[in-house]
């Protein structure tokens, strides 16, 4: 299979030396890639910004902000059999970003956020009938309805549900639902188990 994965966290620039991001450190993303690539698949890894070394053997693209990472979504999604967004792309990103630096002063100061297109939304209106797309939601309540509803929403194949304790961290808790299943728990587990269970669902559909 041919693998479209995405990573990191997406930066959008307030000027051109300050920007609005999150806490992804990539490892999600890079330990996906790896399975993927040792199950014997062909990666396409879009990264935005991450700490993680990238493994050999991947055709890399690096974005920074949700819209390079949108375009490059579109670019290649027509030619992967399965997109992974397991990247966190900014909700939001400054309307109306300075073109030098920002002088501080001693005012409050108001940014207007403009919400960013849903890349993962926009492959799920997108994929032909061969194609898995799956996502991540990361919650801090009601994690199983509100993956579902993401999962409806974004007509997704499987969805893989955490809560904010996963971000950068080593190890984490999740749950994986596709459209043919119920939930399954991976409990306590390295970021690489949960990725080898994740590409083996899907080899499996
Ligand atoms: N995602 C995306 N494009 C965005 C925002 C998120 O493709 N602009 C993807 C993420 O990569 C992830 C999934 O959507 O796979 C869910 O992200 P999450 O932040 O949990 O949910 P949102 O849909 O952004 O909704 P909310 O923040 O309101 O929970």
């Amino acid at each position: 299979m041919h693998f479209l994965i995405t990573a990191g966290g997406t930066r959008e620039y307030i000027d051109p030396v300050r920007f609005i991001s999150n806490a992804s450190s990539g490892r999600m993303g890079c330990a996906l890639v790896r399975a993927a690539l040792r199950a014997g698949h062909k990666v396409t890894l879009i990264t935005a910004p991450s700490s993680q070394h990238v493994p050999a053997g991947v055709t890399l693209i690096k974005v920074e902000t949700a819209s390079e990472m949108f375009q490059a979504v579109k670019r290649h999604f027509a030619k992967c059999d399965c997109l992974i967004m397991a990247a966190a792309v900014a909700d939001y990103a400054p309307a109306r970003p300075a073109k030098t630096k920002m002088k501080k002063t001693a005012n409050l100061l108001t940014l207007k956020l403009r919400p960013t297109a849903d890349i993962l939304k926009w492959a799920g209106s997108h994929k032909n009938s061969g194609q898995v797309v799956a996502g991540f939601a990361l919650e801090d309540k009601a994690l199983k309805r509100r993956a579902e509803k993401k999962m409806l929403e974004k007509n997704l194949d499987m969805i893989v549900a955490n809560t904010p304790e996963a971000i950068a961290a080593e190890r984490s808790t999740v749950w994986i639902k596709t459209a043919c299943a119920d939930w399954t728990k991976i409990e306590n587990a390295s970021k690489q188990t949960i990725a080898r269970k994740i590409i083996r669902t899907i080899e499996r559909r």
